[in-house]
């Protein structure tokens, strides 16, 4: 790795080489250091995986590394431990004076916590869940904006044992209700109000609505944020304010002894088909993986300040904000607001404000904050960066050379982290310190992870062509089971190739980089979240005036894709602009802000097979504007592509 970073003009050749200094303080400090240890990972992954997992602290070891159980794998058996433990108290002995978390609220007014105030703060949290009945096993939903009491809540359940629920701040109430209803929670944690962008997201009066329909749910949790106005119900809803104050509550927690494969947390994503599904994570074997993907990949030191801008509502929070950097006893800054206000400099301002040496954040903010113009990054200093890194969807290698060139002056690599809700951490990615960066591929896998390129056959696909990625192995990180449906487990990930399939399409080039293209299911990636076809559509048909939907991505400068929606009107209604603006806001009630329908093409029918399907790789077409719609000879009514692109919304 000799060479001081070359680039090249042809796209697919640019090779960008780490710096000698970066790699000589790197835990892993040239390939030949990661060939050697991903071999030995690959080829003895129980003794990998053993050697790593005694750097947690254990109550009781395991018995067994691995063990498949008709398919639902099974790590560290026997062995007992906490998570929450291993996050603060382990580091508590080391340094109870760090800092653990810096939190910078969109007011400017931060609040931060050493390891030894975190620890306070959580037990004090866990003993009042507690004190509401909830035990062991029992489900806690969470609905928080980017707060401290977030991670607090989370580390508070882990703490006695109370399985996690956190749902998307940004999310409607009947998003907030469905998972409630199938996590079958206890208890809501929820916050009076939430701030972006100056204006205020009436959280409880969203929670109001959801939990009419969830009678699971007995007592609600409210933490003071916004000084807004709510209904309290008497019985039910408790100011935590209130609740901390009462005498019993002690500032020690004695943490809950969990066995490995107890439930950690379930986090809902979406799929392929009908309602998100909850992804299952469990305690030991995700912790391990948040933990050792987090000090590699981000090669953490004791000096770095993190920051990741992923809301804590998403898997990258869960793992790289959280269970990641506090099982490191790492700082981390998270922030509460959006990355362009009130000016598009936040992130950088930000950065200067705490000297973060470690950014993490998504292509689509890249992309928005690049459209701003340098002026904004060119007036702040960035000098305490040392490493940038990106998550959720493919990075054009524009977007990435302007995060190089502009946030990381040439001097910081960039690892591109490739990585699912069901993978728990990173599985594809670059080690800053050893591998040459290609912009736009998450480059190679992980310890431990055997990444493959498969076509439809099963067999493997060749150099740089295309097909289904899949991991052939298991590893600590991978999702449980999906709750309440085992079968779909295994029928979504395991059925095809009998190995985990990601739902991405790849290929792999001829250095063996892989290049993630995109998915191969339904699932259509809006600035880097994760929305389900299926969601948008019957949202879309549960209004009155909708016959049919069908929805499809389509490039978008900034967000990567958007949503083009095909919508046929029931006998009656009349298609104009105001009835789109309302099927958006439709939409954006009952799903969310982020699934509404950027276009709506009104149309009176859809492609459909003779079998009555419809052909979304035609609408897709459309959309996209490509004309590529493979073929139709099997359309009930061939003309109807025609009719539609004449209707094509541009
Ligand atoms: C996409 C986010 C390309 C991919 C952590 C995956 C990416 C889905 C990358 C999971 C990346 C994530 N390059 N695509 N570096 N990272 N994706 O569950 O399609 O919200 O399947 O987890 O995001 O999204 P999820």
């Amino acid at each position: 790795m000799g060479e001081d970073y070359i680039t090249s003009v042809l796209k697919e050749t640019r090779v960008f080489y780490p710096l000698k200094n970066f790699s000589a303080n790197s835990l892993i400090k040239n390939m030949e250091e990661y060939k050697a240890l991903y071999k030995y990972s690959i080829e003895n992954p129980e003794s990998f995986w053993a050697e790593k997992a005694s750097e947690l602290e254990w109550f009781k070891k395991w018995d067994t590394v691995l063990r498949n159980d008709q398919g639902f794998f099974k790590w560290f058996e026997g062995g007992y431990l906490n998570v929450c433990h291993n996050c603060l108290d382990k580091n508590i002995r080391k340094n109870k004076d760090k800092l653990a978390l810096i939190w910078e609220p969109e007011s400017g007014k931060s609040k931060t916590y050493t390891y030894e105030q975190l620890l306070k703060e959580v037990c004090k949290f866990a003993n009042v869940l507690k004190n509401k009945g909830i035990k062991k096993g029992d489900v806690v939903q969470i609905y928080l904006p980017m707060i401290p009491e977030l991670p607090i809540s989370m580390l508070a359940c882990a703490r006695i044992g109370a399985i996690h629920s956190v749902v998307f701040a940004g999310f409607s109430s009947d998003a907030l209700k469905d998972r409630i209803q199938d996590s079958g929670a206890k208890l809501l944690v929820t916050a009076d109000g939430s701030f972006r962008n100056k204006k205020i997201f009436p959280l409880k009066d969203n929670a109001d609505k959801a939990i009419k329909e969830c009678p699971a749910i007995k007592s609600v949790i409210i933490i003071k944020r916004a000084k807004n106005k709510v209904i309290i119900e008497k019985g039910r809803d408790y100011w935590y304010s209130d609740l901390i104050k009462e005498s019993a509550i002690s500032n020690f927690c004695q943490p809950e002894s969990m066995h490995a494969e107890d439930s950690l947390f379930i986090l809902y994503t979406s799929g392929t088909t009908g309602k998100p599904k909850g992804v299952l994570h469990t305690q030991a074997g995700y912790l391990l993986f948040a933990q050792q993907t987090f000090k590699y990949i981000f090669d953490i030191k004791n000096e770095d300040i993190f920051f990741c801008t992923a809301d804590i509502g998403w898997i990258t929070g869960h793992s790289y904000i959280v269970y990641g950097p506090f099982s490191n006893g790492a700082t981390v800054l998270m922030y509460e607001g959006s990355p362009t206000f009130p000016k598009p400099d936040r992130f950088w301002k930000i950065i200067d404000k705490y000297k973060a040496t470690v950014f993490y954040t998504a292509p689509t903010a890249i992309r928005a904050l690049a459209k701003e113009g340098n002026s904004w990054p060119n007036k702040c200093r960035l000098s305490s960066l040392r490493l940038l890194g990106t998550v959720g969807e493919p990075i054009n290698p524009e977007a990435w050379l302007w995060y190089y060139e502009i946030i990381g002056k040439k001097r910081c690599p960039i690892v591109d982290t490739w990585w699912q809700t069901e993978t728990g951490g990173i599985l594809i990615s670059p080690l800053p310190g050893a591998t040459p960066l290609k912009p736009g591929s998450a480059t190679i896998p992980f310890f431990g992870i055997e990444a493959e390129v498969l076509k439809d056959d099963g067999s493997k696909a060749q150099a740089n062509e295309g097909g289904y990625l899949v991991i052939k192995k298991p590893w600590p990180g991978m999702l449980r089971t999906i709750w309440n449906n085992p079968e779909k487990y295994k029928h979504t990930y395991f059925e095809k190739f009998g190995m985990y399939l990601t739902g991405d399409s790849a290929k792999v080039d001829e250095d063996n980089y892989f290049w993630i293209m995109g998915r191969t299911d339904d699932v259509i990636k809006v600035a880097g979240h994760r929305i389900g076809s299926a969601e948008v559509e019957s949202s879309l048909v549960s209004h009155k005036a909708v016959a049919e939907a069908a929805i499809v991505p389509y490039p978008h400068d900034i967000k990567g894709q958007a949503i083009y929606a095909f919508v046929v009107l029931k006998n009656g209604n009349k298609k104009s602009d105001s009835l789109k603006e309302e099927l958006k806001q439709h939409v954006s009630r009952q799903v969310g802000p982020i699934a509404k329908p950027d276009k709506i093409q009104f149309a009176d029918d859809l492609p459909k097979t003779r079998s009555g399907k419809i052909m979304r790789r035609i609408l897709r077409a459309i959309a996209e504007g490509t004309k590529e719609y493979g073929n139709i000879t099997t359309l009930a009514e061939p003309n109807v592509v025609e009719v539609l692109e004449k209707g094509k919304i541009n």
